[in-house]
């Protein structure tokens, strides 16, 4: 795959309308749920903006002392594994929220090590559509009725985060969230699949005709850190990669009722 398709798009990428995000009742009665019991847990504690995501515990003699909830999730974690282990947690971070999975994913989507471009937010699918089941078309919202799926804007992700109380400050992607929502600012998503531009690929033909995303995407909902899933399609006997012509012919034939393999029908 050339390297090209993978650049950093700002201003032509489009935005899923904040204006009609597509609030199933699941969606709402999630993130009710989940503020809910934020609040519950929150009540009463002062707010902790200054802990760092899985910050390494600070240690007062042999003792590990927790410095915040996510880090008191991860040494809970420790003494499980190490019965010896000495961690003291402090009232304050003595707390579910937030979960031991979204301060794990939020480290997760961040691994250098990992495949993928490095994001200016670590937003995970695993932990938004695996976990959480947010539906794909809540914030790609469109994908099944344009050409374009676009990513969500940030009043769509500002639609949940509003309701959390300050806790979750202490996981630097959300920080990086209000800041931009403070200052009206996109956030500049590195695109991740992207075609040249004489071919044309219309998404919503494609989920009308019953399409799966994840037939194309990859099992999106499991992954922390996006990346070009490879494909694995041996049909005939030659390996393609995703978004090569090869890739899409392949599919088209397999489909040969439907779906066309005439050359301008995908070149301009
Ligand atoms: C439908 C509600 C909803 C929307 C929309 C939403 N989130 Fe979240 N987000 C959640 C929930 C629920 C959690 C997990 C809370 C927990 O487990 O403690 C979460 C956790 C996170 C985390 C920590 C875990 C991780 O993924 O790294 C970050 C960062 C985050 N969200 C950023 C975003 C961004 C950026 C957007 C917009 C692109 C967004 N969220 C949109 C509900 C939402
Ligand atoms: C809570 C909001 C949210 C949900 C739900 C969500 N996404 Fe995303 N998606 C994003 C954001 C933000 C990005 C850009 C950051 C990134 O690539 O991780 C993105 C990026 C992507 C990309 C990569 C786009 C590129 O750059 O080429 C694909 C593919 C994708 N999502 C598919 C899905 C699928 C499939 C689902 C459902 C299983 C889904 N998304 C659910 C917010 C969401
Ligand atoms: C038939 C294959 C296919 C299916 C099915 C499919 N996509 Fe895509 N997707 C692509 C291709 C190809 C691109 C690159 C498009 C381009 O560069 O014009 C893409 C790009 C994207 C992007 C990046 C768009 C942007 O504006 O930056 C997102 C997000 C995305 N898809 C989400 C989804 C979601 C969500 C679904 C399911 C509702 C889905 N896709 C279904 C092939 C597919
Ligand atoms: C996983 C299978 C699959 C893949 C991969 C796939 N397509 Fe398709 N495509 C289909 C199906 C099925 C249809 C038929 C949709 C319909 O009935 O309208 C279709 C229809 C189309 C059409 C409309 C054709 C017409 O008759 O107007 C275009 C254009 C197209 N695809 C382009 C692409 C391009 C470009 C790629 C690769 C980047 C691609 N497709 C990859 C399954 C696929
Ligand atoms: C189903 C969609 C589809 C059809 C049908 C299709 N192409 Fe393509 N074609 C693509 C895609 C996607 C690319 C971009 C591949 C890449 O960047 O690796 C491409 C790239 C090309 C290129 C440029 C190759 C290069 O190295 O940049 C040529 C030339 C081309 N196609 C010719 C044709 C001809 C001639 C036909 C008809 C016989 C045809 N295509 C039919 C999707 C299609």
């Amino acid at each position: 795959m050339p390297e090209n398709h993978s650049s950093i798009r700002t201003t032509e990428r489009p935005t899923a309308s904040p204006g009609e995000p597509r609030r199933s009742s699941f969606v709402i009665g999630l993130v009710t749920a989940v503020a809910t019991a934020v609040f519950v847990f929150w009540s009463g504690w002062p707010a902790q903006n200054d802990g760092e995501a899985n910050a390494a515990g600070s240690s007062s003699g042999d003792v590990q002392v927790a410095t915040s909830v996510c880090d008191a999730h991860a040494l809970r974690a420790a003494k499980e594994e190490d019965p010896h282990l000495e961690i003291e947690i402090p009232a304050e971070f003595e707390r579910q929220w937030p979960s031991a999975s979204a301060c794990q994913s939020a480290v997760d989507a961040w691994d250098p090590e990992a495949e993928g471009p490095m994001q200016p937010i670590p937003f995970s699918h695993k932990h938004h559509a695996g976990e959480f089941e947010i539906e794909c078309l809540y914030c790609h919202s469109g994908t099944d009725k344009s050409q374009a799926a676009g990513v969500p804007s940030v009043e769509v992700c500002m639609g949940c985060h509003l309701q959390f109380p300050a806790e979750y400050d202490q996981i630097e992607g959300i920080r990086i969230l209000k800041q931009h929502w403070e200052e009206k600012k996109p956030i500049e998503w590195v695109q991740i699949h992207r075609l040249p531009e004489h071919v044309q690929f219309r998404h919503n033909r494609h989920i009308q005709a019953g399409v799966e995303c994840q037939n194309c995407h990859g099992p999106v909902e499991e992954i922390d850190k996006l990346y070009l899933v490879e494909d694995s399609h041996i049909g005939y006997l030659v390996p393609v990669a995703k978004l090569e012509m090869g890739w899409c012919i392949n599919c088209h034939r397999q489909n040969n009722q439907q779906a066309s393999q005439d050359c301008l029908k995908c070149h301009y």
